[in-house]
């Protein structure tokens, strides 16, 4: 092995520790080979790797234990805040929290900086992804009682409803920016009926204080027969349509705007100018709220919901623009 082969690799003036003596040409094929991210352990023969930290993590389960023995909780309203990107968390009007899709940097380097600091080290109930991804994985950062990674089927839990439909990443990129190319470069299917693992998908809808809330991720915007009627009624909708149209078109997104008729939008996977850098090259998603019936620019990472008040609403855009929680 050329000597210059040996030395380690450095992404934003920190060592890679996990990437020592992978070169550049091996660090992109491991890219390839595991998916949009994680450099595989299998390519580092005879090393040991650090797999989750969450043993260290501060606090306890004295929260969940509360909830737990609870035997009935309050109405009220429930609690969305904006951790940027896709990373959302509800919170019950019980008090149970639910986190959705925290982010980080693709470890390997191969997709470059994305993140402006590493995923806040929140307090959660339960830590969700919808695949694995590294824009939606970080599931070892917040201080979280429970991780649930890419759950199918049903999950209830105080007042909190979870059920996860397993479908398909959208594997066509709509936009400019074909990054589905790269997955052809690494020799990987990017479409069904073969597509690899991490284009594998799962949406959740989670059910509380009266309100349906469907986290789309990045799936394609043609999911397989039976999905909508396995969705039913949708209130609050997330979708994931940026200026760059990097997952969904304008066009895609709005199509299932009119299929599902949600009370509310709420646009992620876009530009966020406090945690995302314009290297991911996504853009806002102005011009597409912008073009709708009726939206509002939200003053705040936060939203609260009193279901009563979501019937009232129809198709309203709520965009939290560069707002997000950073701590
Ligand atoms: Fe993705
Ligand atoms: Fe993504």
């Amino acid at each position: 092995m050329d000597s210059e082969e040996l030395k380690p690799v450095v992404f934003d003036g920190r060592k890679d520790e996990s990437s020592a003596g992978l070169s550049r040409r091996s660090l992109f094929a491991a890219a390839g080979a595991a998916g949009l991210g994680v450099v595989s352990s299998a390519l580092l023969p005879g090393k040991a790797q650090a797999q989750s930290t969450d043993w260290l993590q501060p606090g306890n389960n004295d929260h969940v234990i509360g909830l737990q023995q609870a035997s009935s909780f309050p109405e009220g309203q429930v609690r969305f805040d904006y951790f940027g990107h896709c990373a959302l968390k509800i919170t019950s009007p019980g008090g149970a929290s639910v986190l959705f899709d925290p982010w980080r940097d693709d470890p390997s380097g191969a997709w470059g900086l994305w993140f402006k600091q590493k995923f806040p080290e929140t307090l959660v109930d339960i830590t969700m992804s919808t695949h694995t991804h590294f824009d939606h994985d970080a599931i070892d950062r917040p201080q979280s009682t429970m991780v649930l990674d890419r759950l199918v089927g049903q999950f209830g839990f105080a007042d909190l409803k979870i059920t996860g439909f397993a479908d398909k990443h959208a594997c066509v990129a709509p936009g400019w920016y074909k990054w589905t190319n790269a997955l052809k470069e690494f020799g990987a299917q990017a479409c069904p009926p073969n597509n690899v693992g991490h284009m594998d998908m799962v949406t959740y809808l989670i059910e509380t204080g009266g309100i349906r809330t469907l986290i789309w991720g990045d799936n394609r915007h043609d999911p397989a027969d039976g999905f909508w009627e396995s969705i039913g009624q949708v209130d609050v909708l997330t979708l994931p349509v940026d200026g760059s149209q990097h997952i969904l078109s304008f066009d895609q997104g709005n199509a299932i705007v009119e299929k599902l008729k949600p009370k509310i939008v709420i646009p992620t996977h876009y530009l966020n100018e406090t945690t995302t850098y314009t290297l991911s090259t996504l853009q806002p998603a102005d011009d597409w709220v912008k073009a709708q019936k009726s939206y509002k620019a939200l003053d705040s990472a936060t939203l609260n919901l009193a279901a009563a008040d979501v019937a009232k609403m129809d198709r309203e855009f709520l965009y939290f623009g560069n707002n997000a929680l950073t701590a």
